[in-house]
């Protein structure tokens, strides 16, 4: 099977992502307009997930000329691409504190804030001299300073500390700012490659996920703002909207960014374990191999799968998936290549 090549085929309206596994091997191909009704990548650790979703960024990057950044939880994406651009979090900062409302709730959400901690926080940030409070560092300090009014204050206030400190540690505090703006070279997102945010260079997994939720969200903000289209792949979903653990905002935007132009690729061992958007706001679903029962039942009720097909499913190679997509009047099995 010969891929087209973009040279020739100026309005390509699809990519290849594979073969169909019937006779005759016909390509699965995957519609441009279906990026930004959102993919779901699902199936059991080693089913090929990871690949797929390489694949799938390569080509529409080279494509379509859609931006795409890989949201790379683990950073195995530099083996994966053959070619790409990495963004060290370290080099770019985020600020977490602007004007927008969301930014309370989703350091309050993830840093697991209680109630009174985020009315006081939110207090503080009210009453802080932004143009003298310009690092986490010195928004500790005036935390620690502020005056208590009561006792449970005191407490509250103690144990915002604590919590937020987590934030200046090591050598975290090169990943967050208070007030700015982050610049996304437009350069960046106009390379025709996939664009790497190496996540893994963060090691404690909740300032990881602080991290890459904001990069997220002022990312889709100035993709939306410039009235572009981004592909955005969301590795290890899980940790973003998952069922017990959602981060609100982002939960809230999936419903959302159809209207922007931003696609979502999100990439999740289980689909039990997301919250229901993730399966109703995504029109196409690849699923490599499921082994749990309840995965199984969630795919069967989501696709409609018959039963022969939802049988194969635990027992197929990596790298072959079940794939619905609109343009397809029912699943079918194909081979990821
Ligand atoms: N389409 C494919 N063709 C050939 N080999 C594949 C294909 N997809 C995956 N593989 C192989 O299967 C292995 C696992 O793939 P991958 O890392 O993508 O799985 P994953 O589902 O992302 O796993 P995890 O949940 O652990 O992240 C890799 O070694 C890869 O080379
Ligand atoms: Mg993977």
């Amino acid at each position: 099977m010969q891929e087209v090549p973009v040279e020739n085929n100026p309005g390509l309206e699809y990519i290849v992502i594979g073969r169909v596994l019937a006779i005759p091997q016909l390509p699965a191909k995957l519609a441009k307009n279906d990026l930004f009704r959102h993919l779901l990548i699902a199936g059991s650790t080693g089913s090929g997930k990871s690949h797929t979703a390489s694949k799938i960024s390569e080509r529409v990057a080279r494509e379509f000329k859609i931006p795409v950044i890989v949201f790379d939880w683990h950073g195995e994406y530099a083996d994966l691409l053959r070619e790409y651009i990495e963004v060290n979090p370290h080099s770019s900062p985020i600020p977490i504190f602007t004007d927008d409302p969301d930014d309370l709730i989703l350091v309050s959400s993830i840093m697991e804030l209680t109630p009174p901690q985020e009315y006081l926080l939110d207090k503080i940030l009210r009453r802080v001299d932004f143009s003298k409070t310009k690092s986490i560092e010195s928004l500790l300090d005036y935390i620690e300073s502020y005056p208590e009014e009561s006792n449970w204050m005191r407490e509250t206030k103690l144990a915002l500390h604590r919590r937020l400190s987590s934030l200046a540690r090591e050598n975290y505090h090169s990943l967050f700012e208070i007030r700015g703006r982050i610049e996304f070279k437009q350069g960046v997102l106009e390379a025709g490659k996939p664009v790497v945010l190496n996540l893994a260079e963060i090691n404690d997994p909740s300032i990881r996920k602080l991290y890459a939720s904001f990069y997220l969200k002022r990312l889709v903000d100035f993709t939306v703002n410039q009235g572009r289209r981004l592909l955005v792949i969301l590795e290890e979903a899980v940790n973003y909207i998952s069922r017990s653990q959602p981060v609100k905002p982002i939960c809230e935007t999936l419903r959302e960014f159809r209207k922007f132009g931003v696609g979502l690729v999100i990439i999740s061992q289980s689909l039990t374990q997301l919250v229901e958007d993730a399966s109703v706001n995504t029109n196409t679903k690849i699923i490599h191999s499921v082994k749990s029962k309840q995965d199984l039942e969630v795919v069967e009720k989501t696709l409609y799968l018959d039963q022969e097909l939802l049988e194969t499913l635990p027992y197929i190679e990596p790298g072959e998936a079940v794939y619905s997509t609109p343009s397809l009047k029912k699943p079918v099995l194909i081979k990821i290549e």
